[in-house]
C-alpha cells in the first residue's frame, strides 16, 4: 500500500515538526515509544516534556530513555496534560514545536485508566498557546473503546470549531477500514 499508515503518518507530521533543540510534548507517555522518537529529534540541545497519570508509564518510559542513554533530555512528570501550562517553563512558551497525543488506554495496562475529552481539550487549549508557529499537535484517536467513542465525538466538535485564522486542522483516517481503526486530527499553529 502506498498510502501511509496512520501511526507512521503520526511519526511523519513529528519528524517535519521538530528539529534539533526543539521543545516537544508528550502528553500521553505510556509505554515511552514516541518519547523516545521526540528525545531522538530533539538532539542534544532540546527538551521533551512527558505526562502521564500512571506510575506504570514512568517506569517505563525512563527504562526506555535510559536503554537509549536519552533520558537526560527528558522530564517526565506523573500529572496529568492539563498541568501543561503550569509545568513548561515560561521561557518556553510560545516555543514548543510539537506535541503528541495517544489517546485511550495504556496497552497491556488498566484499561479503565483512560484519557477524557475534558481534560484532553484543556491540554490541546493550553498547547495552542504554546505552541510556535507552524508547531504542531498530533491526536491519534483509538475510538473502538466505548470512552474512546464520545471522546472522539466530543474532540472532533471541538477541533472543528478553531479558528481558521489561528489554526490549521487536518483529520487524517481510513474511512472503509472495519473495528474503528485509530485515526488522526493535526493541529497546526498559523
Ligand atoms: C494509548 S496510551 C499512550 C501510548 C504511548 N504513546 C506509547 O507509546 O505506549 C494513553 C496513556 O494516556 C494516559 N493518560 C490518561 N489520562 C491522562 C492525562 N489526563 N494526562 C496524561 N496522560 C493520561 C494513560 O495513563 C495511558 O498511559
Amino acid at each position: 500500500m502506498k498510502l501511509e499508515r496512520v501511526l507512521p503518518f503520526s511519526r511523519t507530521l513529528l519528524k517535519k515538526a521538530v528539529q534539533p533543540g526543539a521543545i516537544a510534548v508528550d502528553a500521553t507517555i505510556g509505554n515511552g515509544h514516541d518519547t523516545l522518537l521526540l528525545a531522538e529529534l530533539v538532539g542534544e540541545d532540546g527538551k521533551v516534556y512527558g505526562f502521564d497519570i500512571q506510575e506504570e508509564a514512568l517506569i517505563h518510559t525512563q527504562e526506555r530513555l535510559k536503554e537509549h542513554k536519552l533520558l537526560d533530555r527528558v522530564e517526565l512528570f506523573q500529572k496529568g496534560h492539563e498541568e501543561v501550562q503550569a509545568v513548561i517553563p515560561s521561557i518556553y512558551h510560545g516555543k514548543v514545536t510539537a506535541a503528541i497525543f495517544n489517546l485511550g488506554y495504556l496497552p497491556g495496562g488498566d484499561k479503565a485508566v483512560v484519557t477524557r475529552p475534558e481534560t484532553t481539550i484543556s491540554a490541546i487549549q493550553q498547547l495552542i498557546e504554546l505552541l510556535a508557529p507552524e508547531g504542531m499537535i498530533v491526536l491519534v484517536i483509538y475510538h473502538g473503546h466505548e470512552e474512546g467513542a464520545l471522546e472522539r465525538d466530543e474532540l472532533l466538535q471541538f477541533v472543528q470549531k478553531l479558528d481558521q485564522q489561528q489554526v490549521h486542522v487536518l483529520q487524517y483516517r481510513f474511512l472503509n477500514q472495519q473495528n474503528n481503526p485509530p485515526f488522526i486530527v493535526a493541529i497546526e499553529k498559523r
